[in-house]
């Protein structure tokens, strides 16, 4: 009987979404590299790619952008939430509650997966900018139809229209964020789905997993720990007292990664050139230099940056608060987990693993006045 914990090396479906090179450090989605697709696509463009399983064509493309811009208005029960929520609250609990009362709100409507899918995925960055907004006792801006999912979603956080850079480096960031295989949230999304359950409630496990500084709430980690350190000269000391506290680097090492996780590579580059025009280049220096002591400490044991080391810098950069950042994660997740949602439930098997166990049988009842 052998005990894989936390599931490492088992395989519990067959998937042509995405394929890792842990070793390499490559990363494909339907096939096509990520520094190809982080280069020259967009937010819809690489979603159409991963649900329908092939690119677009400029038609195709129009329609897919016009359906998807099309779902961003929420429920008027969703905004009353939004407006009546605690302003210090988890971004996470509240996303999560909210994608909770999509569901309700969706009561059963007889709409595909992926149609329900599609609308998830456009109204999420709705619900982040709103409670982003509310929390700063700001205006809400209303989504506008006529910009791409990018330049709308930085519109409603900021209420202005992102320049070129800005827009493109979210969607870059969105693009690297998409899909990572059989991640934590990923399995736990489909842990629900396999149960037959409903698309909202798998959304709602994959979320609650991502919450966890473990896998999506380390980027706001990461970032805590630069502003933490100051500068530069701080790095190398912090860095080794971490350690030798048994504390970890946040935003180093991987399950599958073995070396550089591509998506830091790609975001590194566009972490310095909108940290530079955002006045934050300290930042960024000080996550330089924490990235080289730490892969002079960790590379040997095949520890480096993964998707959250840089990730951080660039959403602050982008506008969003540290706690937001989980958020902006799942807002790209969602197309990932939708599509391996929907990929396994074309062979639906219930996940039902075992457990061995280890405690005592057939140990004698007691009644409660006779224990001592
Ligand atoms: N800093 C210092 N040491 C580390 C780090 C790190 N970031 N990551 C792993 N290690 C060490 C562990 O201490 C352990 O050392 P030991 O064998 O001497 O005890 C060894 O590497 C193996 O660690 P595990 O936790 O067993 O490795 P696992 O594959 O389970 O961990 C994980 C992967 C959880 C991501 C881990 O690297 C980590 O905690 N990183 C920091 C948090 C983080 O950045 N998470 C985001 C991951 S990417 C994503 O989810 C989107």
């Amino acid at each position: 009987m052998e005990i894989n914990k936390g599931l490492e090396n088992v395989y519990v479906k067959e998937t042509s979404i995405t394929y890792i090179d842990g070793e390499l450090g490559r990363l494909y989605y339907r096939g096509y590299s990520i520094f190809d697709l982080a280069e020259l696509s967009s937010f819809e463009e690489t979603s159409y790619l991963i649900w329908y399983g092939k690119l677009p064509t400029q038609s195709q493309l129009d329609e897919f952008k016009k359906r998807l811009a099309e779902h961003r208005e929420l429920p008027a029960s969703i905004v009353d939430f939004l407006k009546k929520v605690r302003k210090d609250a988890n971004p996470m609990d509240v996303l999560r509650t909210a994608v909770s009362m999509m569901g309700i709100e969706d009561n059963n409507k007889s709409e595909s997966l992926l149609d329900k899918a599609i609308s998830i995925t456009a109204k999420i960055p709705t619900i982040i900018s709103y409670y982003h907004r509310l929390r700063k006792n700001l205006d809400l801006v209303e989504p506008r139809n006529d910009l791409s999912h990018a330049e709308n979603f930085l519109y409603m956080l900021n209420g202005n229209l992102p320049s070129e850079i800005e827009r493109k480096v979210l969607d870059v960031a969105l693009i690297l964020h998409m899909d990572h295989e059989m991640n934590a949230s990923t399995f736990a999304c489909l842990v629900v789905a396999s149960t037959l359950s409903d698309i909202y409630s798998a959304i709602v496990g994959g979320i609650s997993a991502l919450k966890g500084p473990l896998h999506g709430a380390a980027n706001s980690e990461a970032l805590k720990m630069f502003i933490e350190i100051g500068r530069v000269e701080n790095v190398e000391e912090y860095i080794l007292k971490r350690l030798e506290n048994k504390q970890r680097i946040m935003g180093f090492g991987h399950r599958i990664y073995k070396t550089y996780d591509p998506r830091a590579l790609i975001l590194k580059k566009y972490a310095k050139d909108i940290t530079r025009l955002k006045g934050l280049e300290e930042l960024y220096k000080i996550a330089e230099r924490v990235e080289q002591v730490g892969i002079k400490l960790l590379g040997s044991k095949g520890i480096y940056p993964n998707v959250d080391f840089y990730s951080g810098l660039v959403f602050y950069s982008l506008g969003f608060e540290p706690d937001f950042f989980p958020t902006v994660f799942t807002s790209a997740r969602v197309v990932g987990w939708t599509a391996q949602i929907m990929e396994y439930l074309q062979d639906n098997r219930l996940i039902r693993p075992k457990a061995k166990y280890v405690g005592e049988i057939g140990k004698t009842y007691v009644p409660i006045h006779n224990r001592s």
